[in-house]
């Protein structure tokens, strides 16, 4: 069985979803059990001495979950209480209820299962008294930053030339660089942590090769997005895009430089950017690696580097960058249950001339993660998500897809057999409410 018009599950053998929890996230969690093994000494340093006790305890913890995920054992109950905790135990519940048996790990929808073993982990450290704040994937988030620099370098000169360029820029100079800018925020998405089993790669510089990277995309709406954002012209009214952010590190970068040139452009007056409230599928941005993004960057060696971060400091003082949170993002609900879940989320991404939603298991949310035809349009998968104008960015780490046209994965295949989860290729997909 494939599981057609289905979610997506481990016992899919043929789908993404069996490897990754058969292999990437057991790997994921020993990297994650030898590193907190390894640095213990640092950890205590940091932490105080109590945190070494509260260590052994954590990798055991961690230990028993990546057992209880091989072992295909039934999902337990997060007894932290805390955020989200609910949530997850009462569909716990109702799953138990709907099939007279607890859900385990391989037999589960893979977003819920995937999405609870995050949430797990985040009790394993919330029930310390000294590591609550820890993070267990900084290392891996800081490195890829620190690994990319020279990437990160290029992004910033550009940045910076074409701030330069904007008093002088054309209407058709102009959209390019909108376009260009949102293209490099998509293929800064191919930096996973959760995809590479937590291996920090370095990132190969993409602004050099935006124009070879054209033909991966395998639908480009981005003059659609061009004209959303630009439709109606700043007048002296707040315009806000809103960011639902992906990866920290290398990914929010870019995400960084589009809004700095959109802000910059007078496209749009504030960005509000939606991070995560604690570590989540690795590379995931959570508030704190939002600040230290800039703080970093401000604080850097680099003359442009230090330019362009002032700039973002400045930005953040002016409250023309925020930060808004939400539990809805660490939640498993596709986006399709937002409405009723979490109406003043829904509500608040109303309010924005665009919504960008960044990444892969965001997608997987857009599209409830239902192994559907990968023609099935855009607008009828997104269920009835439909806040607000807004774009998808991903690179395609995952076997769903929509929007493509006949015989469009046919010829992706022929090329490149993993070309749905290699991160390869990319969509940019855009969607109006369709009384907008
Ligand atoms: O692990 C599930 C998954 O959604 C993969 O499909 C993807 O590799 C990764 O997580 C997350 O990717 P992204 O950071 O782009 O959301
Ligand atoms: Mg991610």
């Amino acid at each position: 069985d494939t599981g057609a018009n289905e979610p997506l599950r481990g016992m899919y053998m043929r789908s993404f979803a069996y490897p990754s929890l058969k292999d990437r996230i057991p790997i994921i969690l020993t990297a994650l059990i030898d590193h907190l093994s390894r640095e213990k000494e640092s950890i205590a340093q940091r932490y105080g001495e109590g945190a070494r006790e509260e260590l052994k305890i954590v990798i055991g913890s961690i230990s028993k979950l990546k057992s209880e995920l091989q072992t295909n054992k039934p999902l337990t109950k997060i007894e932290s209480g805390g955020e989200g905790a609910e949530h997850y135990n009462h569909l716990i519940d109702e799953k138990t209820k709907l099939n007279g048996e607890e859900p385990t790990w391989f037999y589960s929808e893979w977003l819920f299962a995937e999405c609870y073993l995050y949430r797990r982990l985040r009790e394993t450290f919330e029930t310390t008294k000294h590591l609550q704040n820890y993070d267990m994937f900084e290392y891996q988030k800081t490195s890829v930053y620190h690994n990319s620099i020279i990437s990160i370098r290029e992004a910033t000169k550009l940045t910076l030339d074409c701030l330069e360029k904007l008093p002088t820029l054309s209407e058709v100079g102009l959209k390019k660089m909108v376009i260009d800018f949102l293209k490099l925020s998509l293929w800064s998405n191919r930096a996973d942590l959760s995809l590479s089993g937590g291996a920090v790669t370095e990132q190969e510089s993409i602004c050099t090769h935006l124009v070879e990277l054209d033909k991966f995309i395998l639908v480009d709406d981005t003059e659609k997005v061009y004209h959303a954002l630009t439709e109606i012209p700043v007048n002296g009214q707040p315009k806000i895009l809103d960011i639902v952010l992906d990866n920290a590190g290398f990914e929010l970068y870019f995400d960084l430089c589009l809004a700095d040139f959109l802000l910059s452009a007078k496209i749009v007056t504030h960005v509000r950017f939606h991070p995560k409230n604690y570590p989540w599928f690795v590379s995931d941005t959570t508030t704190h690696d939002f600040y230290w993004m800039i703080s970093t960057t401000k604080d850097n060696k680099d003359p442009n580097l230090r330019k362009i971060g002032t700039r973002w400091q400045k930005y953040v003082d002016e409250g023309k960058f925020s930060v808004e949170t939400d539990e809805f993002w660490t939640l498993s609900s596709d986006f399709d249950k937002m409405k009723t879940e979490c109406p003043t989320l829904y509500n608040k991404l109303g309010e924005s001339t665009l919504v960008i939603i960044k990444g892969d298991l965001n997608y997987r949310k857009l599209m409830a993660d239902l192994n559907r035809p990968y023609t099935t349009p855009f607008s009828v998968a997104l269920g009835s998500f439909h806040p607000n104008k807004l774009v998808s960015l991903r690179t395609m780490k995952c076997d769903i897809a929509s929007g493509l046209l006949p015989g469009q994965a046919e010829k992706c295949a022929a090329i490149s057999p993993k070309w749905l989860i290699s991160g390869e290729y990319a969509t940019i997909q855009f969607d109006e409410p369709s009384s907008a």
